[in-house]
This record gives C-alpha cells, structure tokens and sequence, in this order.
C-alpha cells in the first residue's frame, strides 16, 4: 500500500480558523479527518485542555492522521473509524453530549486519489473500487457490472450531471457483454470512446464525471451529508459553530438548504452572507481549492 503524500494540503486553512474561531478549552469534531491537515491547524488552539474527535470511514487516513498528530498532541485527540452520519453513536461512545465546532471536509483527498489500488483515479490503472471505507461489500465494480442500463444512465446524470449519460450507459452495457469491466483505464476507456467523435468538453478529461458519480454511489455520499445535516445542530451547543467544505454544486446544495430551513427556523445564523471560496494564490498553488465553498453556521437557539 502507499504511504500518503505529506504535502497534502488542506483546503481555505486559514478561513476555517478564523470563520471557526475555537477558544482554548473548547470540543472540536472534526467529521473528515483525512490526513489532520485541518486538525493540525486548530489544535493549537484548543489545546491544553481541548478535545479534538476525528472521524474517517477510511482507516488508512486514520492511521496517517494518528501518525501526523500524536506526537505533537499526545492526549486530548480521540481518532474514530467511522462515518459523521453516525454523528450521534460516536458521540454517545465517547461520552459527549454536545460539540463547540464542527467541521466538515467533504469528499476525497489526494492521498486516497494518488492510490491506483484504491480506483479512485483513471491516471493510473487499478482496480475500480471506490469505497472509503473497505470493510464495506459495495465497490465501483460492482455497479458498473451489475446496474441496468436505464440505472447506470440516472446514476452518472444525478450525481454528477453527465451530459451523455444515456450513451454511456448503453456502451458499457455493450462492453461488459464481453467480459466485466472490472479496471479503472478500461472503464476511462468506454467513457473514452463515446466522447470520441464529439468533444471532450474542454479541459475536463471525459472520465471526470463518470467517477465523480460512481464514488457518490458507492460511498453513499449525499445520504451521509443529508444525515448530518438532520441531526447536527442538536449536538452543537448553542453558540458553537459548524463549518462545511463541498467541492461540487450537489453537496453545496444540500449545505445551503439546510442552513436557509435553519435559519427560517430560528436555530441558527449564517456566519458568511456568501460561501467563502479560494482566493487566486490559493486556487493557482492548489488546484482542488478551485471548487471548494465553504459555508459557516453558528447555533442561536438553546
Ligand atoms: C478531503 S478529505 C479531508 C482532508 C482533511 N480535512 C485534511 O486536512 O487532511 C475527506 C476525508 O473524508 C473522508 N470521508 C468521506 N466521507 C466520509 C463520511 N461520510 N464519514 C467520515 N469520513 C468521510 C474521506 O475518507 C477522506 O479522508
């Protein structure tokens, strides 16, 4: 297996510690641990005394994270296998009613990506897995093998908007009468194929959304966010903030209605009027902050 990148950088650092604002004392959950990048920026703030729990459904990053934090922060840092939908069973396990802030980090990182055995990515070949976390059955390949056409064409247009999704449904369904698509090049390959004679839309390779759907579906990714996002507030103690990362226009949605229901509600007040996005020496030194928003909420009922 390969070891993580330590140059992974995380995404609007500065913005989340300032937008976050923890005091020293205070109860951090971060839900996407990923690498500790985030984490390793406000533990100083927390610390002595705080407690900072982070969550990862994949243990590979726990045990990096673990690797980067503990010998700067060896107590006061509890690190979960687990995922933030289950927000309350973790909290519950640790004996925690309520939080001060919450940060989210959606998505996939570089170090995950940069795996070819984790099929994440068409840059290299592997195989077309997907999960986050592998204790799970449900991998990338068994959807492309096994959806029918009809639901593998709703899958790429409703997590990720593709274009051609009929087309390259019914294309893999050709393909895989010939034998299992079961890498992530042959995969690239098919989509390839369809987006041959027409263009390949500018400067995203013709795979990108193909994968993006896939990894959604494999890893249950909207249903995991709608869930935090149901049951978030009433583990924030009141006056404690929630900050939420999203790198595409499904996640932001879900984030954005579920701060507006908030607010109408009278639960909560939105720290930013607009998301906060990277600035030009961010987005030029950082490609994947390019479509990072970022919204921040803080908890006004009791
Ligand atoms: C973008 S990375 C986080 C990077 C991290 N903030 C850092 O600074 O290193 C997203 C992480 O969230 C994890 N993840 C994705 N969905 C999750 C979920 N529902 N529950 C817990 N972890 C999840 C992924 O495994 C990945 O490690």
């Amino acid at each position: 297996m390969n070891s993580p990148p330590p140059e992974h950088r995380p995404v609007l650092v500065e913005q989340v510690v300032t937008l976050l604002a923890p005091q020293p004392g205070e109860v951090i959950l971060d839900g996407t641990i990923g690498l500790g990048g985030h984490a390793l920026a406000l533990l100083p703030l927390i610390m002595p005394g705080g407690r900072y729990i982070g969550l990862d459904r994949d243990e590979t990053m726990l045990a990096a994270a673990r690797a980067r934090i503990a010998s700067q922060f060896p107590s006061g840092v509890d690190l979960v296998q687990g995922n933030f939908a289950e927000l309350p069973r973790w909290l519950a396990e640790l004996g925690v009613r309520q939080v001060d802030r919450m940060l989210l980090d959606l998505g996939v990182n570089s170090a995950q990506l940069d795996d070819p055995l984790r099929g994440f990515s068409f840059e290299q070949d592997g195989p077309l897995d997907m999960r986050f976390d592998r204790n799970q059955a449900r991998k990338a390949v068994d959807l492309v093998n096994g959806l029918s056409e009809s639901e593998l064409a709703d899958l790429f247009y409703f997590n990720a908007q593709e274009g051609l999704s009929r087309k390259i449904a019914r294309r893999i369904c050709q393909v895989r009468h010939g034998g299992r698509i079961s890498s992530t090049l042959a995969l690239a390959r098919v989509v390839e194929s369809v987006y041959g004679a027409l263009e390949a839309g500018g400067k995203t390779h013709a795979a990108t959304r193909v994968f993006q759907a896939l990894r959604i579906a494999v890893n249950a990714e909207l249903d995991s966010l709608r869930e935090f996002l149901r049951v978030a507030l009433d583990y924030l103690r009141p006056g404690g903030r929630l900050a939420i990362i999203s790198f595409h226009s499904l996640e932001d949605g879900l984030v954005k209605e579920a701060f507006r229901a908030g607010r109408a509600a009278g639960r909560l007040i939105e720290v930013t009027r607009r998301p906060v996005i990277a600035d030009p020496a961010e987005r030029g030194a950082n490609p994947r902050s390019r479509s990072a928003k970022m919204r921040v909420a803080e908890r006004t009922d009791s």
